[in-house]
């Protein structure tokens, strides 16, 4: 293996994209190129896909049509789609972008290596969407790298299972990562254990639906999976996305509860916060099964955090279906949101549906979303106020605050994660990346705290 070249990755998409990114990095690393973040430099350009909405298709096409010219000029170039627009794609994807060398879908990950050696070899317009049973057992074994995918020296995204059974009528997950698939706890813990050997103090376990992990395979539930990670040394803090709420059991919030190294943080996409629309997306619960399980979460864990996603203009959405998102906005008082258009996926079913909504109209409705989970961003931020907050120290932090300025002259200012998932900023001279030190807190903004070390602060 004596060839030499530069691979550029960019990643689209959700966080089990950059791990995906993180896989296929390690295989090309394998097949003899080095990783660099200058893109004019590669050799070979890779673009790991998302299909979630309109937008990030675009983005994708967008992209990778832009080494049209490229090409013309260095022939040797080689272009890679990869991930879920690929596998929606496949043979398609040349008519868009005719200069493309390879399409691999996300059920291909574990056979780029056998491609990138015909692409050395000359190979061109190879397309892989056949489907595999476990993409990543299949995949080297590779050491894990000390430095993340996205530079990251101290926390870590790990897939636990691949794909999603659950056939929400808006959405092309299914359709694009295949059937449900959990990995062997044995595998996870092994990964795991590896990344704390590293330096690696956060992981976050991920899938679409969490709660199901390992209940088709018959093996052990997913808080038990919490509380094997857990035991691995060296591992500070756990966290874990996403949760789905039909299946959020009882089991999993005592896991929350119970096991010190799980964050006080749970997203619990609860989509819409209408009866009608949630059946229409085949959710499988109702406004008021979420709001039991919230309640029963928020009595169990008193200071949790919560998050949430959420869609505006799904098709038949009228007024009152968006104003009950929007009561349901008040009544739960959410940390954050993660709101979206509806956005409109051939191969989901709700593609047919009628009465959709004027993309306007849609707007007008995230505009209103957003602005009103606002108030309650803020009230949440403010009441941590006085508080004091365990925080996971990141890094220096590149923004100055007000406060900083004032109160403490030219003191290095650093960043980090409370357990809740909040932004913090700190002054402190001696800290480490990694560390995880106790900061009070002074100042709350709409997406960051601010204050100081316990013990710290400068009269
Ligand atoms: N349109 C808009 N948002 C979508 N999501 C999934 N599919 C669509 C779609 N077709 C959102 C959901 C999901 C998040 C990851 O993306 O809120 O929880
Ligand atoms: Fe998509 Fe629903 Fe599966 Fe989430 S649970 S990935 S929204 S089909």
């Amino acid at each position: 293996m004596n060839y030499k070249g530069y691979a550029y990755i960019n990643t689209i998409g959700c966080q089990m994209n950059v791990y995906d990114s993180e896989k296929l990095a390690d295989i090309l690393k394998s097949h003899g190129f080095e990783m660099t973040h200058d893109m004019d430099k590669a050799d070979i350009v890779v673009c790991n896909t998302c299909a979630i909405r309109h937008k990030a298709e675009e983005k994708a096409f967008s992209f990778l049509g832009k080494f049209a010219k490229e090409k013309k000029k260095r022939p040797d170039l080689i272009t890679v789609m990869a991930g879920c627009v690929a596998q929606q794609e496949g043979e398609k994807a040349f008519a868009r972008v005719p200069h493309l060398d390879l399409v691999l879908g996300t059920q291909a990950f574990s056979r780029f290596g056998q491609h990138l050696e015909d692409l050395k070899s000359g190979k061109r317009q190879i397309v892989d969407i056949e489907d595999s049973d476990m993409i990543f057992e299949a995949m080297p074994d590779m050491p894990a790298s000390e430095i993340g995918f996205d530079g990251n020296k101290i926390s870590r995204f790990i897939t636990i299972m691949q794909g999603c059974d659950n056939y929400c009528t808006y959405c092309v997950v299914p359709y694009v990562r295949g059937r449900e698939r959990s990995r062997s706890h044995s595998a996870i813990v092994d990964e795991i254990t590896s990344l704390a050997n590293n330096g690696i103090r956060e992981i976050t376990l991920l899938g679409q639906n969490v709660n199901s992990y390992g209940v088709k395979e018959k093996g052990i539930s997913f808080p038990q999976l919490l509380e094997r990670v857990s035991w691995v040394e060296g591992i500070a803090r756990i966290r874990f996305a996403t949760s789905h709420p039909k299946d959020l059991s009882l089991e999993l919030i005592h896991a929350i509860r119970d096991i010190d190294k799980v964050c006080n943080h749970l997203h619990l996409p609860v989509q819409s916060g209408s009866n009608k629309i949630l059946k229409k997306m085949n959710r499988g619960y109702t406004r008021q099964t979420y709001i039991t399980r919230i309640n029963a979460l928020k009595k169990a864990c008193p200071d949790i955090s919560l998050s949430t996603d959420i869609i505006v203009g799904f098709p038949s959405e009228s007024l009152e279906d968006f104003n009950d998102t929007m009561e349901l906005l008040k009544e739960i008082e959410f940390d954050s949101i993660f709101a979206f258009a509806y956005s409109d996926r051939s191969s989901a079913p709700a593609a047919k549906f009628s009465d959709q909504i004027e993309e306007r109209e849609k707007k007008r409705r995230l505009n209103l979303l957003l602005q009103l989970q606002d108030v309650y961003t803020d009230k949440r931020n403010k009441a941590l106020v006085g508080k004091n907050l365990e925080v996971l120290v990141e890094g220096e932090s590149l923004k100055l605050h007000d406060g900083f300025i004032k109160t403490s002259d030219r003191m290095k200012q650093m960043t980090g994660r409370s357990a809740s998932n909040k932004i913090v900023h700190f002054p402190s001279e001696n800290c480490a990346v990694g560390d995880l030190i106790s900061i009070q807190i002074k100042n709350a903004y709409p997406h960051s705290l601010w204050g100081y070390p316990i013990g710290a602060e400068k009269k």
